[in-house]
């Protein structure tokens, strides 16, 4: 294959150069600026189409500007866009009220938040406020927020606490190992090792924590630590576990609700109820609304204390509040979730020819269509390439699909409108990609650092 190379006009680069003079913030190279979105594509200033393979940050599920929620979205803000926390509107309890709907009977209260990070804190602080314990046990891998609380219950690796010190709040304990039956921790195999990772873990507990366990929290499936998606057994035992140490069970579903596993919260997958259920991403419509749903009884007991409920200058907003509901009534209303089961399966089928016919793509993971690539240096190691995750995301772009890979997981998360066709096409387009990627282009293009790159050398970016 010959090289291939990005065609930027003179405006566009004049935006990149704006952009580096006064933004700070990660980017990927080249840091294409993009202008406008419809559906699952999405446009740059030059007005050159790609697939938004990521849903913007997971966060849209029908994709961009969808004409019902624009709809929805030009009413209100020509009503009420913001008000004062210490008063409500009709848009944040009708929201309130159809998460619960879709919620196992007793999870109904909703705390409002606006960043995940927030949401898990609100979460965390009901654990410890219920319990009158202070430990919060977190999975190895998991990955929960970047504000301070949050930040000492992740462990993705790379650079995000590196240098935090004391801020980092004494997380006690990140004790629970990652059910990541492709790379084990204790170096067994599934199902014969009866999920040994977590009777490991236990023990862990009792050498770890102070014994004074307020609350576990875990994501049903670990997505930014590699997308871990754990056996069966795991999430009910490790709800047993939560109950054996007299603890609260927080289920981070930022990555995952709604419908993007194929069932509308990815603990249905399992039946396991959390006490504590937080959400952001997705279930947010793109919006800044996030936020932590737990029962009466627990709401109840915790109410006056601990900062609870909790609030803020936004949570609750009825802009913000308008798109999610109005989203989370298409994603119920067009059956989304069984529409995810359905292409996840062909879109997983056909990952996996890229993965059987290349040595640098070890295994295929994810859950509906939420898939993930592990890009290695070879099958037999095992041994994560960071470096040509990087370069299979350039040559993606290339191709016309803007995608996230962080360190060497490369993410395949698109709308839940997608079609048939559009994954045939960028089935495709990734095909060309790889390949273009194994002959070594680009060859004269120094994209170290761009920030799939820059995380692994100590820094951070948003997962
Ligand atoms: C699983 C998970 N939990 C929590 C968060 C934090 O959400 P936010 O960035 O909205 O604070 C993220 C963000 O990527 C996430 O992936």
């Amino acid at each position: 294959m010959t090289d291939k190379s990005f065609d930027f006009s003179a405006t566009h680069k004049k935006w990149m150069e704006r952009d580096s003079a006064v933004v700070l913030g990660w980017r990927y190279h080249p840091k294409v600026i993009f202008r406008s979105g419809r559906g699952t594509v999405i446009t740059d200033v030059d007005g050159k189409d790609y697939y938004d393979l990521n849903s913007g940050m997971m966060s849209l599920p029908l994709g961009h500007s969808h004409p019902e929620v624009t709809e929805v979205i030009r009413d209100v803000a020509g009503k009420m866009v913001h008000q004062s926390s210490w008063y409500t509107n009709p848009w944040a309890i009708e929201l309130a009220e159809l998460i619960g709907s879709t919620l196992p009977p007793g999870l109904k209260l909703v705390n409002f938040a606006v960043t995940g990070s927030e949401a898990n804190e609100i979460g965390m602080r009901m654990a410890i406020a219920k319990t009158g314990k202070f430990d919060i046990v977190s999975v190895i891998r998991g990955l929960h927020g970047g504000s301070l609380a949050v930040e000492a219950m992740t462990t993705v690796g790379g650079g995000r606490r590196k240098g935090l010190g004391p801020l980092i709040m004494p997380a006690r304990a990140n004790a629970i190992l990652p059910p990541f039956c492709y790379r084990c921790s204790v170096n067994l195999t599934y199902p014969s090792c009866d999920v040994k990772c977590l009777k490991t873990s236990e023990e862990l507990m009792e050498h770890l924590t102070t014994k004074e366990v307020a609350g576990v929290i875990a994501e049903p499936i670990l997505v930014p630590g590699g997308m871990i998606v754990p056996p069966k057994e795991w999430l009910p035992r490790l709800k047993e576990l939560t109950r054996r140490w007299g603890a609260l069970l927080i289920l981070d579903e930022m990555q995952l609700a709604p419908a993007r596993t194929g069932k509308f919260w990815a603990f249905e997958h399992t039946g396991t109820v959390p006490d504590v259920v937080t959400f952001g991403k997705g279930m947010s419509a793109g919006f800044a609304v996030c936020g932590a749903v737990t029962t009466k009884e627990i709401a109840d007991e915790v109410s006056g204390k601990l900062g609870l409920p909790w609030s803020g200058t936004y949570p609750g907003d009825p802009l913000a509040c308008a798109a999610a509901k109005k989203t989370i009534e298409i994603v119920l209303r067009d059956k989304l979730a069984e529409r995810s089961a359905k292409l996840g399966a062909i879109l997983r089928t056909k990952l996996e020819g890229l993965r059987d016919r290349y040595e640098c793509i070890g295994d295929v993971r994810g859950e509906g269509l939420y898939q993930m690539l592990d890009i290695v240096i070879d099958k037999k190691s095992r041994a994560p390439d960071p470096a040509m995750g990087e370069r299979i995301r350039y040559n993606l772009l290339l191709e016309g699909v803007a995608a996230i890979c962080v360190k060497n997981f490369m993410r395949v998360s698109p709308p839940l409108i997608i079609t048939e066709a559009e994954i045939d096409d960028i089935v495709g387009r990734l095909d060309v990609a790889v390949r273009r990627s194994l002959e070594g282009h680009p060859k004269d293009v120094d994209f170290s650092s761009s920030s799939s790159l820059a995380e692994t050398r100590g820094r951070r970016a948003a997962e």
